[in-house]
């Protein structure tokens, strides 16, 4: 089974130019996957004594293990949140320069696995959790959430225009017979989207829920301040985003930090009062070159950003 995985690691090779130096010794991978990148990594730069890997998904955990065995005794894995990167860090012995690296999001099995219950274009169990064991999460979420509660996930994490009603639909439907599948939701949308807009609707709600499962906006948001206080002089952060709102909070957040601050004086002239205890590696957002598009046009959303304290 687990041999059949397969994910094309994102932005490599800029990952490895940007993030990476020579004198890196310890990396912060929350995002482990497949480990593409890892494999990588690990063999650009030997001299990384300590690899430190995260994935919520215990079958990409299993299968990482196999395909890095050769670099076995640098490697921690950790089947958590990479939240938890203060706890974790703080327990081991960290060699500086640090790298931190955050490749948001699912992998492409995550997609082609039915059991995952991420894409509506597979019938299977309406999960969409990275977390395995929380089988049938988003199902959960639609039969016991509020109507009102409904509608503004739908609206805030999936930008749906017509989430009043749809969140409408789904309270109505789910009285007669409870969400159990994605079929159930993907039949329940196309019967109520006008079909020019059945796709974008699809997309629209599926990827709505999938941040409410995963919390994923809040997660993001507070393992940015955690990595701003981790890390010291000449360590770095880089963190692949895939969508609008993601990449909204890593903007910010990157850009609050590389900035002075300043305090308005009484002419309503703006002091600095201190100085930025970070420096943008990427004034603008990297994103796949055509080449990477051709040959992996799943990546053409991904956006990286790179953050070196001072
Ligand atoms: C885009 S994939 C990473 C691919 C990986 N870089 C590679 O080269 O194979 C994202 C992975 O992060 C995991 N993940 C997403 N959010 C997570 C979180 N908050 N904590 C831990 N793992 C998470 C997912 O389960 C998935 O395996």
């Amino acid at each position: 089974m687990s041999e059949k995985l397969f994910h094309v690691p994102v932005l490599k090779d800029e990952i490895l130019a940007l993030l990476f130096f020579d004198e890196v010794r310890t990396v912060f991978d929350g995002t482990l996957g497949l480990g593409g990148h890892a494999e990588a990594i690990l063999s650009q730069f030997p001299q990384i004594t300590q690899y430190v890997a995260c994935d919520l998904d215990s079958q990409h955990l299993e299968f990482s293990k196999k395909r890095l065995e050769k670099w076995d005794e640098k490697i921690t894995f950790q089947h958590t949140n990479f939240s938890h990167i203060r706890e974790i860090l703080e327990q081991l012995q960290i060699d500086r320069p640090l790298a931190i690296l955050l490749d948001l999001g699912i992998c492409s099995n995550h997609v082609d696995d039915p059991a995952k219950g991420f894409s509506f274009e597979k019938d299977g169990p309406l999960s969409m959790a990275f977390d395995d064991s929380r089988e049938g999460a988003a199902a959960k979420f639609l039969n016991a959430g509020r109507e009102g509660h409904i509608s503004e996930i739908l609206k805030t994490y999936g930008d749906e225009p017509r989430a009043k009603f749809f969140a409408r639909k789904i309270v109505q439907a789910r009285e007669e017979k409870q969400f159990e599948t994605t079929k159930d939701l993907r039949e329940l949308i196309e019967k109520n989207a006008p079909p020019h807009q059945r796709k974008k609707t699809l997309m629209r709600i599926f990827q709505a829920l999938r941040i409410v499962v995963n919390d994923e906006l809040t997660v993001l948001q507070e393992t940015l301040q955690s990595a701003f206080e981790i890390l010291e002089s000449g360590d770095r952060i880089g963190v692949i985003s895939y969508h609008s709102l993601e990449d909204r909070i890593v903007k910010q957040c990157f850009s609050t930090v590389s900035r002075p601050t300043t305090e308005e004086t009484d002419l309503s002239l703006h002091t600095v009062v201190a100085e930025p205890t970070f420096r943008l590696l990427t004034r603008k957002p990297i994103a796949p070159g055509q080449s990477e598009l051709l040959r992996n046009p799943r990546s053409r959303s991904a956006r990286f950003r790179v953050l070196e304290k001072i």
